[in-house]
């Protein structure tokens, strides 16, 4: 099968959350099934472009027309990817090459993304990759199903599309002119498009995508509801039909205990006492915090956001640490509310409490390893990755049952049995306290069951192969349909 996916960012190109890690492991597994050939197409940003590291060949150009502008788009192959996937970027010095800083949040990033999504369908069209589906995610390339029916279905008369959504939270809504100005699609379209008057990408997508899926099957039931779908319920209910949740997976290669190089000790399953042990007193000293091996650390490596569950966690951090003998360890950076909350917390509790204000990806695997206790209460978590890198690397979990989180941690019994970590049910401080207190008894009062589950945990598979099929069956059913 020829599959074209589109992507704002992918991993180790460019990365901004878990887009990236999806499109840097999800092509790849594509890749590897027989008879697939997979391209990837990635906005050719400034951090990619300045990277010696990537080798490219220009392979064409053209302009694309968004309403009065024409504008430029080069298109570049990255010659060494060893995996089967081709890799284009697209180069445009005004979009994308000679902006600085973050690779979202300009003001014209709906222009941007709007350019991207054409160039995108351009690049297929010019290099006569014809592909069976188009893959493309979230709002940024939310315009490509609307545009393959409305524009491109002479060029690609055959080309299904599939839309997935990995947070529902980012739309790309636009001014009503947006529809004239940047668009400029046969008035027809404006219904499709249209919000309140505005232009609303995703709803577009939703509409107008021959499947649409998203990153877990509990997402997609929460998608229904007003609460998780953030206005687009009423749109997407109808759409019901062809929504599809499928788990994401993770890079196992990657996080590797046994060969991380970030770590200061390797384990696998079987070796996981002594090595994890290694791992935390070299955790707690890098740190600051004093190496005590028998006090549970408890850790969350999370953008500091609302919906990462924070707030949860700034209203029982104090009541935690007066109650319970444990340490806390956050790394992140987000909304200036929560750093400072998590500075002055450490300020206050020097030997309990640190907080990293910063983004290091080798900390945050020494934290996947050096931890005992992951916390992730997200209020909403469309998949969520860490917590499978937290079991991964033999932290045990614990979860707001939502989402993803959902999926892919059951409860445990009460003597820590038959699951894969500690949830609760509702988006409520105590009961994530409960949850907390339930998980650090077992810690300090049956370590041996509190040892069996961490076992448990890193031999679960969290492998992509598994999702890649379920792609796989979505892709063969929206092609025979
Ligand atoms: C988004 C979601 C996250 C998901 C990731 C990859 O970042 O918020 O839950 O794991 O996309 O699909």
């Amino acid at each position: 099968m020829k599959i074209a996916m589109l992507a704002s960012e992918g991993a180790p190109y460019i990365k901004s959350g878990g887009l990236g890690d999806v499109m840097e492991a999800l092509p790849s597994a594509l890749a590897r099934i027989p008879g697939n050939e997979v391209v990837l197409i990635l906005p050719y940003y400034k951090k990619i472009l300045d990277n010696p590291k990537y080798e490219v060949e220009q392979v064409s150009q053209f302009y694309v027309s968004l309403g009065w502008r024409n504008q430029y788009a080069g298109v570049y192959r990255l010659k060494n990817r060893a995996d089967g996937v081709r890799v284009y970027f697209i180069d445009s010095l005004y979009y994308f090459g000679a902006r600085e800083g973050a690779i979202y949040g300009d003001i014209d990033d709906g222009e941007r993304f709007a350019f991207f999504s054409k160039a995108c369908l351009d690049t297929l069209v010019n290099l006569d990759f014809i592909p069976d589906v188009i893959q493309c995610n979230d709002w940024q390339t939310a315009l490509v199903p609307t545009l393959l029916k409305a524009q491109y279905q002479p060029l690609l008369p055959d080309t299904k599309c599939v839309f997935t959504i990995h947070n529902v939270e980012y739309q790309g809504w636009a001014e009503g002119s947006f529809f004239d100005d940047v668009l400029a699609l046969p008035w027809e379209w404006r219904p499709t498009l249209d919000m309140s008057g505005c232009v609303n990408m995703m709803k577009g997508a939703i509409e107008t995508a021959d499947m649409v899926s998203t990153v877990s099957e509990t997402y997609a039931r929460e998608l229904m509801y007003p609460y998780y779908a953030h206005g687009l319920d009423s749109v997407l209910s109808p759409a019901a039909w062809k929504l599809t949740g499928i788990t994401n997976g993770i890079d196992v290669n990657t996080f590797n205990p046994e060969t991380d190089p970030a770590l200061p000790a390797h384990y696998n399953a079987d070796t996981f006492r002594e090595g994890k042990a290694a791992c935390k007193a070299a955790l707690q000293k890098e740190v600051g915090l004093p190496q005590a091996p028998d006090v549970p650390l408890m850790v969350m490596v999370t953008r500091l956001v609302g919906h990462k569950g924070l707030d949860l966690l700034c209203h029982i951090a104090r009541q935690l640490i007066w109650e319970e003998n444990a340490q806390l360890l956050i790394l992140g950076t987000g909304e200036a509310r929560f750093e400072q909350f998590f500075r002055e917390l450490a300020e206050e509790f020097p030997d309990r409490v640190a907080a990293k204000i910063t983004f290091n990806l080798g900390l945050a695997s020494r934290i996947y390893a050096g931890g005992d206790i992951y916390l992730m209460p997200s209020k909403s978590e469309p998949c969520g990755l860490s917590q499978m890198n937290a079991m991964r690397y033999g932290t045990v979990p614990v979860v707001h049952a939502t989402g993803g989180l959902k999926d892919t941690v059951p409860p445990v019994d009460e003597n820590g049995e038959n699951g894969l970590g500690f949830t609760f049910q509702s988006y409520n401080a105590h009961d994530f306290l409960n949850a907390l207190k339930r998980c650090l008894a077992l810690y300090h009062h049956n370590p041996q069951a509190f040892q069996k589950l961490q076992y448990v945990d890193m031999c679960q598979d969290f492998s992509w192969d598994v999702p890649a099929q379920k792609y796989m069956q979505m892709f063969t059913k929206v092609c025979a349909g």
